[in-house]
């Protein structure tokens, strides 16, 4: 931040927010998660209570969790509504079509795509049968967790490689640390929680080369929030036979994130080996699938989504200049940036306001992450963190 904000007076506001509250016991909700910590990555989160937790539906700006405001587009709705009556049925018929549809996008056979209940459950799936013998996770750091924190739990050993400065993958570094435990190398591009890139090419011929070693996970969930995203894609590596695993969501761009669909793009041997263990394709709704298919059809909502999350974007950022602090470069739905003030006391007082955002600690310092919701939420936003922070 080049504005500093002065110490002595946050500390004394915050001191004020807390104390009142303690009034609000369901704003007392946030606590660091340890066991989801990386050694430099905290997150500040919700008990993991249900119960404990803020009721997020009232929030006037609900920018916490990535979600796309703008849909499901009007298409989905109508595609879900239809297939309610089918409930009764399983959706064999229904995956295998949308499993044709995003095969045919992909430019691979249906034998190379894998559909779950959101990418999660890809996520999760990969981790369980890659590492039920142990082994070694090499990722960068931060990184989105989730893959990991399951491959940990299988008593993974995780050789984290901090971001470079310019917030990209060490690509060097994480390729001398893959070594012959390593089970899975997971990339993800552009990275949550700091919504930076990785450079293509760099990125191509990394996965190339390492792929060899060990197969390589890219993540690519806000990967059609960039401009090209095609022309970004690792997915043309695994069309070239490299054992490289690419997961997509229906929850970002195409707004279904409570709708759950998420799918892997990988080699046909690499998909068996995991179907032979938890069985893909299986825990998806027929509303979900019916929906996604109908998604998959509605290119001006995606292009709309694009279009719009690029504009408040660059709204927030631009604010956030202004008030002097330094987000990080954003190529996704959200935008992460350097705050003066603990997370807790932080979230309490954006919350008392209105707004969810999250907070973490990144190398050791507390940072903000919102989420890009409808213009009026992000006015809003920056007008709560200028009366929180400035
Ligand atoms: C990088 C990344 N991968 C995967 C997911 C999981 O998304 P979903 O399970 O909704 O597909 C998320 C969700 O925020 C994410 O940020």
């Amino acid at each position: 931040m080049t504005k500093k904000i002065d110490r002595r007076s946050w500390l004394r506001s915050t001191a004020l927010v807390t104390s009142s509250f303690a009034l609000t016991p369901s704003l007392k909700a946030f606590a660091m998660h340890e066991a989801s910590a990386a050694p430099n990555f905290k997150a500040w989160d919700w008990e993991r209570s249900y119960a404990a937790r803020p009721d997020i539906t009232k929030l006037k700006a609900r920018l916490l969790a990535n979600e796309n405001p703008y849909g499901p587009s009007d298409k989905v709705r109508l595609a879900i509504m239809e297939a309610a009556g089918m409930g009764n049925r399983y959706g064999h018929s229904a995956a295998a079509k949308l499993i044709d549809m995003i095969a045919e996008k992909e430019g691979v056979t249906p034998e190379h795509i894998m559909l779950g209940p959101g990418s999660t459950d890809m996520l999760e799936k990969t981790a369980i049968t890659h590492f039920i013998d142990g082994g070694n996770i090499v990722s960068a750091d931060p990184a989105y967790m989730s893959l990991i924190k399951t491959a940990m739990a299988f008593k993974a050993d995780w050789k984290s490689v901090p971001l470079t400065k310019e917030w990209a993958h060490d690509l060097p570094a994480m390729e001398a640390a893959v070594d012959k435990d390593t089970k899975l190398v997971y990339v993800c591009n552009p990275n949550n929680p700091t919504g930076s890139i990785t450079e293509t090419k760099a990125l191509w011929s990394f996965c190339e080369k390492v792929a060899d070693k060990a197969p390589i996970f890219v993540d690519e969930a806000y990967l059609e929030f960039l401009d090209k995203p095609e022309s970004a894609s690792m997915v043309g590596l695994v069309k070239k036979g490299k054992n490289v695993i690419i997961a997509r969501t229906f929850s970002k761009i195409h707004a279904m994130a409570g709708l759950r669909v998420g799918y892997i793009v990988g080699l046909p041997e690499t998909l068996e080996r995991i179907s032979s263990m938890v069985r893909g394709n299986m825990g998806m709704s027929i509303t979900s699938l019916k929906g996604a298919m109908a998604s998959m059809e509605d290119l001006k909502f995606q292009e709309n989504s694009q279009k719009w999350n690029k504009e408040t974007r660059e709204y927030v950022i631009d604010e956030l200049k202004k008030l002097g602090f330094e987000p990080v470069p954003s190529y996704t739905s959200f935008v992460l940036f350097q705050i003066e003030m603990e997370g807790k006391p932080f979230l309490e007082k954006m919350f008392g306001k209105g707004v969810g955002v999250r907070a973490f600690e990144v190398f050791d310092k507390p940072y903000c992450r919102v989420s890009m919701g409808k213009m009026k939420e992000m006015e809003l936003f920056v007008e709560t963190l200028k009366q929180v922070l400035v």
